[in-house]
Order: structure tokens, then C-alpha cells, then sequence
């Protein structure tokens, strides 16, 4: 068992740091990218409150495809380009979205979704996934979880 015990008052520079510590030696050194997102998406979900869906969406044959999650079940299937997840993966940027119900396109798997953030993971300069996290707080997300995750996908590039 791993028990990373996440501090609850941390602030978000210091909580990322120990998830990406964790991410770190949960995943060195292992190959197979689906245990390495579990695990990941598990850890998500251990070190941010306030989620409601925690996961990968992988790119396979120029479409998006669910990956390993915490959460309730998901879309299986979003078009590049479509969506949240979809807008990250077509422009290689982060989407922070404040107010789901104003992105245009916005999928809602779960409809207490109100806020989220999806974070594209790049090798040699292609979008191989997007991670995306859900919350229903209305502006869960700001530039420092923006930053965190980010700072994660860069991690993970070799790793899923
Ligand atoms: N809301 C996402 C779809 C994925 S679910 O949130 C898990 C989107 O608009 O791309």
C-alpha cells in the first residue's frame, strides 16, 4: 500500500510539488503507461479536493479515448477539436475553464461538472493525451493548479 497523506492546508505550489514527488516514484522506472495513469489519476484524486472526475483521455488514431479515471463513467470517445478535452488536444494548450455551462461544445459526462481543467501531455511535439480534471465547485481552477498540472503532464511524457 501507499500512503502519501496528503496535507489538507497546503498551498497549492507546496501540495503540487509532493504530487509530482509522488507521481515521480510511483512511476519511475515502470513501462507500462496504463498502470503509470492509474496510479496517477488515484494520486489526482488523493492530493486535490474538490473533484468529481479525475483522469486521461489518450490520443489514438487522431481521436481522443478514455483512459484511466477516477470518477463516474465517462464519454468513451471525443472528436479532437470538440469539447474541453478536445479544445486542449487540438491547440497543445491548457484549457481552464471557470464556468462549464459558458464553453462552447463543453461535454458534461457528469452533469455536477461546474468547473475544469485539462492539461495536454505533449512527446516530441504531439498531443499523446490530455489529462482532465472535473470539479462542481464553479472556479475551482486557477494558474496555479494550471501550473501543477502542467508541471505533471511534463513528468508523464515518457512515462504513459
Ligand atoms: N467535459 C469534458 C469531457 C470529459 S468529462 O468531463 C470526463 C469535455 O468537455 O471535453
Amino acid at each position: 500500500m501507499y500512503d502519501f497523506a496528503p496535507d489538507p492546508d497546503l498551498p497549492a505550489a507546496e501540495r503540487y510539488r509532493q504530487l509530482a514527488s509522488a507521481a515521480d516514484a510511483l512511476t519511475s522506472g515502470e513501462p507500462d503507461g496504463v498502470a503509470n495513469m492509474a496510479n496517477i489519476a488515484a494520486l489526482l484524486w488523493e492530493f486535490l479536493p474538490q473533484l468529481n472526475w479525475a483522469g486521461f483521455y489518450r490520443m489514438i488514431d487522431g481521436e481522443l479515448v478514455l483512459g484511466p479515471f477516477v470518477g463516474r463513467p465517462a464519454c468513451i470517445r471525443i472528436p479532437v477539436g470538440k469539447g474541453v478535452c478536445g479544445a486542449a488536444a487540438q491547440s497543445a494548450q491548457t484549457q481552464l475553464v471557470a464556468d462549464v455551462h459558458t464553453f462552447p461544445g463543453h461535454i458534461a459526462c457528469d452533469s455536477a461538472s461546474r468547473s475544469e481543467l485539462v492539461v495536454p501531455v505533449t512527446r516530441d511535439g504531439a498531443v499523446i493525451a490530455v489529462i482532465d480534471l472535473d470539479s462542481p465547485e464553479p472556479a475551482r481552477f486557477d494558474a496555479d493548479d494550471a501550473a501543477g498540472v502542467e508541471a505533471l503532464a511534463a513528468l508523464l511524457s515518457t512515462r504513459i
